[in-house]
């Protein structure tokens, strides 16, 4: 009767130390990355009320979020930009004095290279349509055109010192033509993190709200269906071959299948996005008094990590990090 009884899990379940001593995964605060907005024009940061926490930036807030993430020891900040003025071609996105490369070289003259700088690559917050790319005669997104302007926007990117850049426009062959033009332009160290298995996903959200996107309709002829998994290992192989140094799946929570298919095939790291929606839904439920914010918050990263994430994109990164480095006295 006591035979089977001889072999017992919850022996190492035991104590918290005991716990520790096994732990498959651990979260390195150095693989979270902070998503951060920067705003053209205002002088306080701005709260987004569908993601409490979270501000657009102003460029001295941007500096300040920065030094926050170097003291935190966090991988760096992915920087989306939010323009006053928008067009059809989305010109802010390859102008110089465009928000997303102010604030780029601004953080580079501040930190140099002891914090890592990411930008957006994608016209969506630039033009005035609200799509990721420009748009031909009859309204569609027309994906080679976008590739010429991807091209600029890599080089204006690199220009204001973007250490790597995050192309998540889902063009087709926009991993190859950003590679080229960086390297024709002698920026071959200029890192590409793409998002390669990027969903139209309704956790995009809050991040309309962000953003203050014009966009009216959806993505769903440039990002993918949710149903498919196949899909997202083509896209794996194609940009790997175009010459992505790590790639992204987005969302992270519903897509933790794709994360460990990809993770399992791809040749380079792989990156998770916890995007707008997912961090809107902790914050909600924890304001409520539903879950415990901090539990709730790094079960899921490490979740992301169990599952095949190197890196993890996520909005409450800097907290994590400190959550990391200084756990809370729980009860044994
Ligand atoms: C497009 C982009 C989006 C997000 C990141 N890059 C929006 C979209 O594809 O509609 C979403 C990120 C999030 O929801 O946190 N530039």
């Amino acid at each position: 009767m006591t035979d089977h009884l001889s072999i017992r899990p919850r022996r190492l379940r035991q104590s918290a130390p005991m716990r520790a001593l096994v732990r498959e995964t651990t979260l390195r605060p150095s693989a979270l990355v902070l998503p951060a907005f920067v705003r053209e024009g205002i002088r306080e940061p701005q709260p987004i009320s569908s993601m409490p926490g979270v501000v657009q930036h102003t460029l001295d807030s941007l500096v300040d979020e920065g030094r926050r993430a170097i003291e935190a020891g966090i991988g760096g900040l992915m920087l989306f930009g939010v323009p006053t003025t928008k067009d059809a071609t989305g010109s802010g996105a390859i102008d110089p004095d465009g928000i997303l490369n102010v604030a780029t070289a601004r953080l580079r003259d501040e930190f140099g290279d002891d914090l890592l700088v990411m930008t957006d690559l994608c016209l969506d917050e630039f033009t005035d349509h609200g799509h990721c790319g420009v748009l031909d005669d009859r309204g569609r997104v027309d994906n080679d055109a976008t590739l010429e302007v991807y091209s600029q926007m890599a080089v204006a990117q690199a220009e204001a010192g973007a250490h790597l850049v995050g192309p998540s426009g889902m063009m087709d062959g926009q991993v190859g033509v950003i590679r080229r033009a960086l390297d024709r332009a002698g920026f071959t160290d200029v890192t590409i993190l793409a998002y390669t298995a990027k969903y139209a996903s309704a956790f995009y959200g809050p991040f309309r709200e962000a953003v203050n996107s014009s966009l009216t309709g959806d993505r769903r002829t440039y990002q993918q269906d949710p149903a498919n998994l196949r899909e997202a290992l083509r896209e794996l192989e194609l940009d790997v071959a175009e010459g992505a140094d790590i790639v992204m799946v987005k969302p992270g929570m519903p897509y933790l299948d794709v994360l460990t298919r990809v993770a399992e095939a791809s040749p380079v790291p792989v990156a998770a996005y916890q995007v707008s929606g997912e961090y809107a839904m902790i914050q909600a439920a924890a304001e409520r008094g539903w879950i415990d914010r901090e539990r709730a918050i790094l079960e899921s990263l490490t979740g992301f990590v169990r599952a095949g994430a190197d890196v993890v994109l996520t909005y409450a990164a800097i907290e994590a990090a400190r959550w990391i480095t200084e756990p809370r006295q729980v009860a044994r």
